[in-house]
């Protein structure tokens, strides 16, 4: 479904006629957007709002005063054009949704939908029509702080996840109540930064960026998504922001989109940093030129756009094209003839519920020995031990400035619901997660000795993640392997949920927990969605949609790897001892670690346990242009009722460029009952199967294809079909 109507005609005339009568200041002042808005709003923003200086606000003013100044933009302002309230709307407005990482694990894009559609309708009801959302980076690197805002290494998922997220938040039109424009960043190869470390430089073959990091842009662009924000990076050299290969030959050229653009934040005067425009002037006719419609904050256009105009060295067209992009926006969102919005309640009870299940749904169940889990409620005393047990603002995030703390149900409160204040023992150990003090251990130390079981809260807290918040170590920051060690000595069951914004390492910790649970950020409801998963009251599903290294020296690792002329095999597994002079033998891997994830993409336990069998093609062969139909029988084989995320990869043998192991072509999460088995059928397109050849053309090479019907990225039963 394609959300965003082409163009209509009679709001291209409307936008014609609105241009013929704007002033030259007055059009650049379309293509200016704020973040400085005063509460309340002073003498001078109510004139500058009257003059036409800008064309939108982002991150600003409260509720009251976004309708006053929408007022007298639409009242008293010459041209009567609206503002545009962006806001950084990422993972829930009011009510905080897991963050997109988590998200992604569900696998689900309905719910994901419905998420994005509730943060819509709050930020709506807020006076926002527009959010900067979805992050569709693709990273394969945890370092990345804003690894937590994507939806996971793989394009194929990211690209069906981030199209349901544009629906959810642009609805099916982006007129209708509730809706708002969403935003494709950080266009493009953001994700790729080296080592991991936020804004450096992306080195990016054309060919990867065809098929790994612009395929989820591409799906946005299809799917109709309002505008596209280039990212703060050089790509090959060449920063995002001037980019005219990713922005005009590829967005506009290739997509065809006709959608609005905007900078990112301060983004085109940081082209003069970046080594690759002279001066603010400089910057601003590069980002124009690439096809940069409205800056964000700084104000390159407004300082230089009119002289670089009367000099000549901008052609006038090109500021009426960006002009007319941000205008239809405007009319598309019906905001020259708006209704005042209504102010946002607390989080109703259907928000709620929808958190709830997307963070059940999105934590990752990632260790079971013994099958401790779901811990049975007649327990005596549990102790409930770590710096995350009891963390509103960590639960919910980066990203979550309109979510509120009070809001937040976390794993304690929600424990102690469930089994009662008397029986919860809690201590935090650590004040926070980087906390190398050890005087909160003995309390902890107390609480252990008295339960049958302990549930440790570790991870990361909320600043760890999100922009400008890189790591170098993944491990659990400050002294929480040395709380874990000391817990560790005192025989008890450990329980360890981690709330983190990323993958992290801590192997030792996990080999001294009898089970682990991944939560992710899981927001508002993620406190009752954990409680509900330790005690069977919701049996976990969620799957990685990253992987997770042993160690930080692996990154970058990801599953759609390709096979190397010396690959390793099963029979490589674990760390070579060998001899001290040839201590590997000469096949693609470590000396000191094996080469092999901690746990692979698309891995996820559940409390019941699932059967892959009676694998089928409808055809041994398949015709050029043709379809066929993959299919597999999975039955539960437990004693519970559970969803499973069943998983198609292919991998094509021999083509004209090497090809990846695996490549995940389909997903389905089904729901089945103890002993019940589903036919699960998945249909392949040969354009499926298409890549980039080495002169940058998309086909489908003939050849013979495996497959999988798959858990997870590493297992499956396996076939094979050929294309003629
Ligand atoms: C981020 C964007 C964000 C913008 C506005 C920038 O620093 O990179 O993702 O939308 O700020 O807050």
């Amino acid at each position: 479904m394609v959300l965003q109507a082409a163009p209509s005609a009679d709001i291209e005339v409307r936008i014609t006629s609105l241009l013929t009568r704007m002033t030259l200041d007055e059009k650049i002042g379309q293509m200016s957007q704020s973040t400085s808005m005063t509460t309340p709003l002073s003498g001078q923003i109510k004139e500058e709002i009257r003059r036409g200086r800008w064309g939108s606000f982002l991150n600003a003013g409260s509720p009251q005063d976004r309708a006053e100044a929408q007022r007298i933009a639409l009242k008293e302002s010459r041209l009567g054009i609206p503002l545009l309230f962006g806001r950084d709307v990422i993972h829930g407005y009011r009510t905080i949704f897991p963050i997109p990482l988590g998200q992604s694990a569900s696998w689900d894009p309905d719910l994901i939908e419905q998420a994005a559609r509730i943060a819509a309708h709050e930020a709506f009801a807020d006076g926002i029509r527009w959010t900067f959302a979805p992050m569709v980076d693709i990273t394969r690197d945890p370092r990345w702080g804003r690894v937590a805002e994507g939806l996971g290494e793989d394009p194929y998922l990211a690209s069906r996840l981030a199209v349901s997220m544009i629906h959810g938040f642009q609805s099916d039109s982006l007129s209708s109540t509730g809706a708002i424009a969403a935003s494709a960043k950080h266009y493009v190869g953001y994700g790729a930064a080296e080592a991991g470390r936020e804004y450096n430089s992306t080195w990016v073959p054309e060919g990867q960026l065809r098929e790994v990091y612009l395929p989820p842009f591409q799906a946005a662009s299809d799917a109709g998504v309002a505008t596209f924000m280039p990212g703060f990076n050089a790509l090959n050299g060449v920063p995002a922001t001037g980019n005219l290969f990713t922005l005009q030959k590829i967005l506009r050229g290739e997509w065809n989109f006709k959608g609005m653009v905007v900078s990112d934040y301060t983004a085109i005067p940081e082209m003069i940093q970046h080594g690759y425009a002279a001066n603010t002037a400089d910057a601003a006719r590069k980002a124009l030129l690439a096809g940069v419609d409205m800056e964000m904050v700084s104000t390159t256009y407004f300082d230089h756009l009119k002289t670089l105009v009367e000099k000549g060295l901008v052609d006038r067209r090109a500021i009426d094209a960006a002009v007319r992009n941000i205008l239809r926006l405007k009319f598309q969102l019906g905001l020259f003839d708006q209704s005042p919005p209504v102010p946002v309640e607390p989080p109703a009870a259907e928000a709620l519920e929808i958190a709830k299940r997307l963070a059940t749904e999105s934590i990752v169940l990632l260790k079971n020995d013994t099958h401790i889990l779901p811990l049975s409620k007649s327990n005596e005393k549990i102790a409930v031990i770590g710096p995350l047990a009891d963390s509103p603002v960590d639960q919910m995030g980066t990203w979550t400035m309109d979510g509120r703390a009070s809001d937040v149900q976390t794993p304690l409160a929600a424990l102690r619901e469930k089994l009662g204040d008397a029986r919860v023992l809690y201590s935090p150990g650590l004040k926070n997660s980087r906390d190398l003090a050890r005087d909160g251990f003995e309390d902890a130390l107390q609480k252990a000795r008295m339960a049958d079981v302990v549930l440790l809260f570790l991870g990361e807290e909320q600043i760890l993640s999100g922009e400008a918040h890189s790591r170098a170590f993944l491990d659990l920051p400050g002294a929480q392997e040395a709380l874990v060690n000391e817990i560790a000595k005192l025989g008890r069951p450990l329980v360890t949920v981690v709330l983190a914004g990323r993958p992290l390492t801590f192997h030792e910790t996990a080999a001294k927990s009898k089970a682990i649970l991944y939560g992710w950020h899981p927001g508002t409801m993620g406190g009752p969605a954990i409680a509900d998963l330790l005690f069977g009251d919701a049996v976990p599903s969620g799957k990685l949609t990253i992987t997770f290294p042993r160690t930080v020296g692996q990154v970058p690792i990801y599953y759609a790897q390709l096979p190397t002329g010396r690959p390793a095999s099963s029979s490589d597994l674990g760390i070579p001892l060998g001899n001290p002079v040839n201590p590997v033998g000469y096949v693609s891997k470590y000396v000191d670690v094996d080469f092999t994830p901690e746990f692979p993409f698309g891995y996820g336990l559940s409390y019941s346990d699932f059967k892959y069998s009676n694998l089928r093609v409808s055809a041994p062969k398949l015709r050029m242009g043709g379809l066929l139909t993959l299919a597999a029988d999975i039955t539960n084989t437990g004693a519970v009722a559970a969803d499973e995320i069943v998983q198609l990869y292919v991998h094509q043998d021999v083509a004209s460029v090497s090809r990846p192991v695996r490549q995940l072509k389909g997903a389905r999460r089904v729901h089945l009952k103890p002993g019940e088995t589903v036919n699960v059928q998945f249909l392949v397109t040969t354009k499926d199967l298409a890549f980039y050849n080495q002169r940058m053309q998309l086909l489908t090479e003939p050849g013979t294809f495996h497959f999988w019907i798959a858990p997870d990225s590493a297992r499956g039963i396996e076939g094979k079909f050929i294309v003629e």
